[in-house]
């Protein structure tokens, strides 16, 4: 995409390129694969964050994987969390007895993470594991969540891009960038 585009007006400024995205989720998908080698593990994505990341990661990971699709909201169209998880979507398949990585586009706070986490455990999970793309350590609010991979600590800024949205847009962005406050103002 043309970094000249509209939607790039919206931009402060890119926070992390194409380029660098596409080396470090390679990385990731050979790093899941030596760890789960021999295992196929169930890759759920979820909805709509993770999807671009999702859809790279899983053709990095060479390993014989399944996927499945989760959908959660806590945003709503404001960029500060609620503390509210709902499921909107749930997992078409059972996850018992599976090793399971959930594939996240940011932790912020880790209220939903964690929630998440919970409600699988419960579901009987051999194993869980996190991949995250980006994390915002210095909002963590549930200080021992355990983030397995991730692969970009950024700042406290809200970014966009790469299947991050502000108000369901920018997600088409390939490239990860800080949304200039005047879009949001203090909402
Ligand atoms: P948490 O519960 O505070 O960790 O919120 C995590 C969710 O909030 C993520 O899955 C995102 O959907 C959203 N989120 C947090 N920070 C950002 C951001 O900077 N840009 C876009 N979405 C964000
Ligand atoms: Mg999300």
């Amino acid at each position: 995409m043309d970094q000249n585009a509209e939607i790039y007006q919206d931009l402060d400024r890119i926070l992390v390129t194409r380029e660098k995205i596409a080396k470090k989720v390679k990385e990731l998908g050979q790093k899941i694969a030596e760890d789960y080698a021999g295992k196929s593990p169930v890759m759920i994505c979820i909805l709509k964050g993770a999807c671009v990341f999702f859809t790279d990661l899983i053709r990095e990971t060479p390993l014989p994987l399944t996927t499945d699709f989760m959908a959660i909201s806590s945003y709503g169209s404001a960029t500060k969390t609620s503390g509210v998880v709902r499921i909107l979507k749930d997992l078409d398949n059972d996850i018992l007895g599976k090793d399971v990585i959930i594939v996240e586009d940011i932790v912020d706070t880790g209220i939903t993470l964690n929630y998440l986490m919970k409600i699988l455990i419960q579901r009987g999970a051999a194993s869980l594991r996190i991949a995250a793309l980006l994390d915002k350590t210095a909002r963590r609010k549930v200080p021992d969540l355990k983030v397995d991979y991730v692969c970009f600590d950024i700042p406290d800024a809200f970014v966009v891009g790469y299947g991050l949205d502000y108000d369901q847009k920018y997600r088409n962005l390939p490239d990860i960038g800080i949304l200039s406050p005047r879009i949001y103002g203090d909402k």
